[in-house]
């Protein structure tokens, strides 16, 4: 009965200029492993879970990517979006599919991107998660201890009790700095690792509750899902979904939602700085996915070459230096943030 649903639309663009829009960051290997993140994600998943129970929701335009990336993948274990809608409407699409192929079916959404270093440590957290919500009508995420204000993520308040998983008081997706600076302080906060379990059921009935218009739009009552009307059916529907995430749309709303506070290493990969953090480093602390690189007086710069090509740097002091094909960024690590912004730029002008 185990089911899970990678999740590869995103676009990863303060990855420029590695991630673009027709090759975003969870096809490319940023860590200089020899597999993308998304054959990393599957591998580690597939130990759990048969090949054939894994879905991957990804925008039409990647298809091709995929399947090529991912070889025990098949057509029918697609979901395909003709349109970027966030993740709320590509979690129902999935509970939807796998729901008519199993109603008693438990299913894991992860996120295609993560680093996770302990794999035995989240494997067991996922059997924990998929034994609960095979029992109850819960909706389970799981929490990540955190140590910085980071805007960027959801916060989850817990109540303190003895039991391993733990009821939810609260969800805040995205908090301003200052909420989320008093979140940290409180200590009783965790954040949301963007990893969810629940039975298909579960997630359905959450929907109807919470997002009611989407399972209008999706659930035609007429049993396409795993039919060949599957797919004109969503190229004809999926766009008139709201555009929203799963964390706005579902989590901050249900009151049936559970977390397991985890300790396996964790990150979300979201920019050269979290990538620099997890690479090894020189005795300088620089850090190098690809060629030769050669320091002088240089230290905490995040360098990436592509096609054995050799780098020497002189007096450069935390940069970003990234190749890729015809294009070169130099950017101060503290500037990260603004990568965003320049591929828009790169974009317009180039
Ligand atoms: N199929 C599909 N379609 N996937 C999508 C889409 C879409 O339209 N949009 C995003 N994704 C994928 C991304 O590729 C990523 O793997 C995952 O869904 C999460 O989307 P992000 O856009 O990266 O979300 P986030 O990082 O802002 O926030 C989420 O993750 C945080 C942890 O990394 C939330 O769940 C936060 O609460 C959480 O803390
Ligand atoms: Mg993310």
């Amino acid at each position: 009965n185990y089911y899970a649903v990678i999740m590869a639309g995103g676009v990863g663009s303060r990855f420029w200029p590695v991630s673009t829009q027709e090759y975003p960051k969870q096809f490319h290997d940023m860590l200089g492993t020899g597999e993308s993140l998304i054959q990393r994600t599957f591998n580690r998943i597939n130990q759990l879970i048969p090949s054939d129970n894994i879905l991957i929701a990804t925008n039409k335009r990647y298809e091709d990517l995929v399947l090529k990336q991912l070889p025990k993948t098949t057509q029918q274990q697609l979901l395909l979006e003709p349109a970027m809608r966030n993740t709320a409407p590509c979690i129902l699409y999935a509970a939807l599919k796998i729901y008519d192929q199993n109603p008693e079916a438990v299913m894991l959404v992860a996120p295609s991107d993560h680093w996770i270093e302990n794999e035995t440590e989240f494997l067991n957290n996922i059997k924990t998660s998929f034994d609960a919500t095979g029992k109850d009508d819960i909706l389970m995420t799981l929490g990540i201890q955190p140590d910085a204000p980071n805007t960027g993520y959801g916060y989850i308040q817990f109540e303190q009790n003895s039991s391993v998983i733990k009821k939810v008081k609260n969800f805040t997706e995205k908090p301003h700095l200052k909420k989320a600076q008093e979140f940290l302080s409180s200590g009783d906060y965790l954040w949301n690792a963007g990893i969810f379990v629940w039975s298909a059921k579960s997630i359905i009935n959450a929907f109807k509750n919470h997002l009611p218009e989407m399972v209008d739009i999706l659930d035609d009552g007429n049993n396409v899902y795993n039919t060949d009307f599957e797919d004109d059916f969503i190229k004809s529907n999926y766009e008139k979904c709201e555009n929203i995430s799963i964390d706005f749309g579902i989590m901050e709303r249900a009151k049936n939602v559970h977390v397991l506070p985890v300790d396996f290493d964790w990150n979300d990969l979201g920019t050269w700085g979290s990538l620099y953090n997890k690479l090894e480093k020189d005795t300088q602390e620089n850090a190098i996915v690809g060629a030769k690189t050669i320091f002088r007086d240089a230290s905490g710069n995040m360098v990436r070459t592509q096609n054995g090509k050799k780098v020497i740097i002189q007096g450069l002091n935390d940069f970003i230096v990234v190749e890729k094909d015809d294009v070169i960024l130099i950017c101060p690590r503290k500037d990260e943030q603004d990568i965003k912004q320049i591929s828009a730029v790169a974009k317009e002008k180039f």
